[in-house]
C-alpha cells in the first residue's frame, strides 16, 4: 500500500512539532558519523575521478551539504528537482525533471545522492536520463533506503541506513515540507498524516 500522501489537500495550519516523531530512528550523531564513514568510502572509490554530485532537491540538501563535506576528493556539485505527476501519492513512478543539471555530465563520474529510496522509481527514473548523457559512470547514494517498499530491483551503491516501512521525517525528509529542519530521523506518528 502506497502512503496516503495528498499535499494538496494539507491545510496550511498544521503545525510541526516534535511531539509528532514517534521516535527518534538514527540522532544527530548517529547520522554525523554514518556519513562520515560514507564520505570517506566515496574518497576512496572515486580517486582522481573528480566525481559530480548529483542532489535531488529538496529533501537531499541536508545529506549532501554534510556528505560533500567528508568527500576529500575534488568534486562537483549540482543539483535536479524532480515531481511526480501522480496526485494519489509521491511515489507514483511518473516523473518529470523541474529543474535539470547546470552543467553537462558528458563522461563524467555521477553519483546521485537521494534522501530516501522508497519505491524505488525516481531513483530508477533518474538512473535512466543520466545513462541517456554518456556518463562515465553513474552510480547511487541515499542517506535512507526503505528495502521494505521496493518495485524494482535498482541498485543502490552507497546507503547510510535502512529504514523500516513507516514515514520518516527529519534531517532534510518532510511531510508537507515541514520537519525538513530535524537535526535527526525519526517516524512521523501516523495520526499526522492521516495514516495507519
Ligand atoms: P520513491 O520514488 O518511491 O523511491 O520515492 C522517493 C521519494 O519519496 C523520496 O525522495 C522522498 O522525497 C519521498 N519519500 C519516500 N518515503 C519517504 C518518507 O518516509 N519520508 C519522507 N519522504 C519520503
Amino acid at each position: 500500500m502506497l502512503h496516503p500522501f495528498r499535499p494538496e489537500q494539507l491545510s496550511a495550519d498544521v503545525q510541526p512539532s516534535e511531539a509528532d516523531v514517534q521516535e527518534i530512528l538514527f540522532s544527530a550523531q548517529t547520522m554525523q558519523a554514518r556519513i562520515a564513514q560514507l564520505g570517506a568510502q566515496i574518497s576512496l572509490d572515486y580517486e582522481d575521478k573528480n566525481p559530480v554530485l548529483v542532489g535531488v532537491l529538496v529533501g537531499a540538501v541536508v545529506f549532501m551539504a554534510d556528505l560533500m563535506r567528508h568527500i576529500t576528493v575534488p568534486s562537483f556539485i549540482d543539483f535536479v528537482a524532480i515531481s511526480s505527476y501522480g496526485k494519489e501519492s509521491r511515489s507514483s513512478g511518473v516523473v518529470r525533471i523541474l529543474k535539470d543539471l547546470d552543467e553537462s555530465v558528458e563522461s563524467r563520474h555521477v553519483l546521485i545522492v537521494e534522501d530516501i529510496v522508497d519505491t524505488g522509481l525516481t531513483l530508477n527514473y533518474l538512473l535512466d536520463s543520466m545513462r541517456h548523457r554518456n556518463v562515465a559512470s553513474v552510480r547511487t547514494c541515499a542517506m535512507l533506503d526503505k528495502p521494505s517498499r521496493r518495485l524494482n530491483t535498482v541498485k543502490v551503491d552507497y546507503v547510510g541506513f535502512e529504514v523500516p516501512d513507516e514515514f520518516v521525517v527529519g534531517y532534510g525528509l518532510d511531510f508537507a515540507q515541514r520537519y525538513r529542519n530535524l537535526p535527526y530521523v525519526g517516524i512521523l506518528r501516523p495520526e499526522v498524516y492521516g495514516g495507519k
